[in-house]
């Protein structure tokens, strides 16, 4: 089986913890998002895709272009797992919206998603990546708790199973 984590990010954030992912997935190949071709991303059967939320709950810059290229393929098969990054005190509306919206687009597909967690321990009021009480995926908070992010990258990388 082989496994990809695919990343966009804007500052820096996300490409810094899918690298602290990679150590973790050392098996995985680690790629941005904004230099995959069709072909390098069909040939994974997991992928691993992390997200941070820009504008008011939006995807990363390079995600908006790399949705319509994934949604073009053919990923039925496939197990996808998110993470994404937000600031829950600045954002506490949108905190990590942009990885609810990524988990939308792939379940309309009914394509395969896994790695939901607990949102015991954040602090926010509303979130498009939450469905009935569960993160989509993995939510990390590097400008609030980046003192959290490896040991929920622990628990998270070790139930994945990828
Ligand atoms: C202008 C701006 C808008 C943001 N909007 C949101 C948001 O709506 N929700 C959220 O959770 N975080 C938001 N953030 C926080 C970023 O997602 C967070 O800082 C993230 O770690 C950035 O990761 P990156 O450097 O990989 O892009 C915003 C940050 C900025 C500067």
């Amino acid at each position: 089986m082989k496994t990809a984590i695919f990343y966009g990010s804007s500052l820096g954030n996300t490409q810094f913890v899918a690298e602290k992912l990679h150590q973790r997935l050392p098996h995985a190949d680690c790629l941005q998002v904004n230099e995959l071709m069709p072909s390098q991303i069909e040939q994974y059967d997991n992928i691993i895709l992390g997200t941070s939320t820009w504008g008011v709950g939006n995807l990363q810059d390079d995600f908006e272009l790399f949705v319509d290229l994934l949604l073009s393929l053919d990923m039925s098969g496939k197990n996808f797992a998110l993470f994404g990054l937000g600031d829950q005190h600045t954002y506490p509306d949108t905190f990590c919206n942009g990885m609810g919206k990524l988990y939308y687009l792939l379940n309309d597909k009914g394509w395969h998603v896994t790695g939901f967690t607990s949102i015991d321990g954040y602090d926010f009021s509303e979130s498009e990546a939450v469905i009935d009480d569960q993160f989509v995926g993995l939510a990390l908070d590097e400008d609030n708790e980046p003192d959290l992010t490896d040991s929920r990258l622990d628990g998270w990388t070790a139930s994945l199973n990828f």
